[in-house]
């Protein structure tokens, strides 16, 4: 890699591609059925007998055009309908560790939705062993580590919370944590208290969904009624600084995803993105893609577009890569492992 005199300010843009694609990295925010591009759902439609409500690709790209989280939501639900069976898990997987890897990924951490595949009558099961395995498969095959999270959707029930993680139970050695995902607004973390009382008492690593279309007071709830050790997305943080000095000094990873923000119009532009200002305040940002096959981009694609948005140097870009393994639940030693290619990368891409 060429030399690029002092890293103060923005780089290349090509050099910044190469660079952002060779660092070592992890992806912490990424749901697995959002995953799942057209071309798959079509054909895991035709294989299962289920009706897919686009006639091609074209069509289902066309129809991604979302105003909110919950205009995404609606198509993320009826999208994953198709899939059924424990193999159409295991491709979804496959397909996405594959993606990951071209994109300089090492380890990953992914999250599932149960309670929307249990309501379709796909046992937890059959959701659990297909994407294990592929995940299992993907370590072997790609040397990508990873972790597997189960999220509780907060539109729904605790009580519904609570009979999930009973199932979860059997699978302690499978499934390393638990989350909060979709609709926020006027769903509080504090709700969910007692489920993730109970699952951190089990064990589990807890993270949860704040800030995205939600006031950062439930960044705040988040951490202080569910005590979670990471804050998905957080864009609204930004708005408290006395909750972004704790953040800064409690340590709390933000798993922050641009391009899921900007096509939920969570941002009016990725100009306007609190990931740089978050990340100057000393606050341990990471970046992520979330849904890539609904908003446009993988995990590459959502560094590069906030680095041209932003002016990343190609030392900020390493300070995400840095923090998306410091932030991970990998064993410290493995952490440190990581880190320190990560430390060669940026050396042997200076000299
Ligand atoms: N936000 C909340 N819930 C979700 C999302 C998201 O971006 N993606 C899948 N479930
Ligand atoms: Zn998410």
């Amino acid at each position: 890699m060429p030399a690029h005199g002092p890293d103060t300010k923005p780089t290349d843009r090509h050099a910044v591609d190469d660079f952002v694609r060779g660092i070592p990295k992890a992806e912490l925010h990424l749901h697995i059925e959002g995953t799942l591009e057209p071309e798959l759902m079509l054909a895991l439609g035709a294989r299962n007998g289920v009706q897919v409500p686009y006639a091609d690709a074209d069509e289902a790209r066309a129809a991604y055009r979302f105003s909110d989280l919950r205009s995404f939501l609606n198509l993320y639900y009826r999208g994953m309908a198709v899939l059924r069976h424990e193999r159409d898990f295991f491709e979804l997987t496959e397909d996405y560790l594959h993606r990951v890897h071209a994109d300089g990924a090492r380890h990953v951490e992914v999250f599932f939705d149960p309670q929307s595949h249990l309501v379709r009558g796909v046992p937890f099961d059959s959701v659990v062993a297909g994407i294990s395995a592929a995940l299992a498969a993907g370590e072997r095959a790609l040397g990508i580590s990873s972790r597997l999270i189960m999220c509780f959707l907060r539109d729904e029930s605790p009580r519904g919370a609570l009979e999930v993680l009973d199932k979860a139970l059997r699978y302690r050695d499978l499934i390393a944590g638990v989350g909060l995902d979709s609709a926020e607004v006027g769903h509080p973390p504090g709700d969910f208290a007692a489920v993730f009382a109970a699952a951190r008492e089990a064990g589990f690593a807890a993270v949860a969904h704040a800030g995205e279309e939600g006031p950062a007071a439930y960044v705040t709830e988040a951490l202080e009624a569910l005590h979670v050790s990471r804050i998905d997305h957080g864009v609204r943080a930004i708005d408290d600084p006395a909750l972004v000095a704790r953040l800064r000094d409690e340590r709390v990873t933000l798993t922050m995803c641009p391009l899921s923000n900007l096509r939920l119009g969570v941002v009016g532009s990725l100009a306007e993105h609190p990931l740089k200002r978050l990340l100057d305040a000393g606050v341990a940002v990471t970046v992520n893609s979330d849904d890539p096959a609904y908003f446009g981009g993988y995990l590459v694609d959502n560094y590069l577009a906030v680095s041209a948005a932003l002016g990343l140097t190609r030392t900020d870009i390493a300070a995400l890569a840095r923090n998306s393994i410091a932030g991970s639940l990998l064993p410290a030693a493995r952490r440190a492992e990581l880190l320190a290619e990560i430390d060669g990368y940026v050396a042997a891409a200076e000299a």
